[in-house]
């Protein structure tokens, strides 16, 4: 076997590995998992599924293509962690299958104390819908997990008058979603108990009764078996991703983005959870649109804390097989 197969050998199998771990580990709405990876020798595609597209609560798919550039960050983060760097081609194609990226020019790189925290906290981390503990995040944390979306998505730490703000968008987003009987059918689809199997959310991650709080979460329809307590999250710090244009491809940066938010987060023990009516429909992103600056927009409003260190962890929510969403391409030499 010449050495240049070898390296070959290598990184592809670094690839594949890199994308069952994205796929066994990134978040996505309502666990949709609306992705697809190709694995080539020494290339990486990533492709949108759009069947599992929510085509009612999401028409415009800025939710799917978060959902994408999440699992895109991870596969980043996997290969870092295996030392290795690559180039990242975002692809603005409306072809079949849907070409969102490819990873090619792959060098090998040192493995830092950064990229191993980074792999770790991606597999620690989970969706905590129950209220956060009544301690605040300090000025330092909140600085840290702000300052680590560095690029063309930044996160927007709102002040207590834009909590109001947000709160009254929220709500008007709940009633406006549940007055949807279309996106009513499709949440019903994606959190029934009769799913196939490893995707959408079972009974035990959703709360058993509606949460205390100032900003409304997504309403799930219906009670799930996820103990919440009788805590409020009046100390729970919120936040809005946003960048400078509300196109599709802003969009896979600003999954990018979250997902680096996420495991910073993750790592300094901080719990984020994402609250994704509000941006969904259009009249309540207008309205977080202005607490930003004129040309800014909206991507993802989340709630920061630190989880109730009492309540333990909440059930995993599972996955789809890897194989399900993970192709191979042959070798051809
Ligand atoms: C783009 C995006 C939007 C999301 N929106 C919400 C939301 O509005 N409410 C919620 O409870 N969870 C939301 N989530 C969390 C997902 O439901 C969760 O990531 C998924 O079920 C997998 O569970 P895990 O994060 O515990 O692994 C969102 C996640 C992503 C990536």
């Amino acid at each position: 076997m010449s050495s240049s197969t070898s390296y070959t050998e290598q990184l592809t199998d670094a690839l594949v590995d890199a994308a069952i771990q994205a796929v066994r580990h990134a978040p996505s709405v309502l666990n949709t998992q609306p992705w697809r990876w190709r694995v080539h020798p020494a290339r990486l595609e990533l492709f949108a599924d759009r069947s599992r597209q929510l085509s009612a609560m999401d028409p415009d798919g800025r939710l799917l293509m978060l959902s994408c550039g999440v699992v895109l960050d991870h596969v980043r983060v996997s290969l870092a962690a295996q030392g290795w760097v690559s180039h990242i081609r975002r692809t603005s194609s409306t072809s079949t299958p849907e070409l969102l990226a490819t990873l090619t020019s792959f060098d090998r790189v040192e493995i830092t104390p950064k990229a191993q925290h980074q792999a770790h906290a991606m597999r620690r981390r989970y969706t905590d819908r129950r209220p956060v503990s009544e301690q605040p995040l300090s000025p330092a944390v909140i600085r840290a997990v702000a300052a680590s979306a560095d690029g063309r998505v930044r996160l927007h730490v709102l002040s207590p008058d834009q909590v109001l703000d947000l709160s009254a968008a929220a709500s008007r987003a709940v009633t406006v979603a549940a007055k949807d009987a279309f996106a009513r059918a499709e949440l019903e689809y994606w959190t029934s108990r009769t799913m196939p199997e490893g995707s959408g959310l079972p009974a035990a991650v959703l709360p058993d009764h509606c949460p205390q709080t100032s900003v409304p979460g997504r309403r799930f329809g219906h009670p799930g078996t996820l103990p919440i307590g009788s805590g409020h999250d009046r100390a729970a710090t919120y936040a809005l991703l946003y960048g400078d244009e509300d196109v599709a491809e802003r969009w896979l940066e600003a999954g990018e983005a979250l997902s680096t938010v996420w495991l910073t987060a993750t790592a300094l023990n901080v719990s984020v959870l994402p609250l994704s009516d509000v941006v969904s429909v259009p009249a309540t992103r207008e309205a977080l649109r202005r607490m930003l600056r004129t040309f800014d927009h909206p991507y993802l409003a989340l709630r920061l804390g630190i989880a109730e260190p009492q309540s333990g962890t909440p059930p995993r929510t599972p996955r789809l097989p890897a194989a399900q969403l993970i192709d191979a391409v042959p070798w051809t030499t």
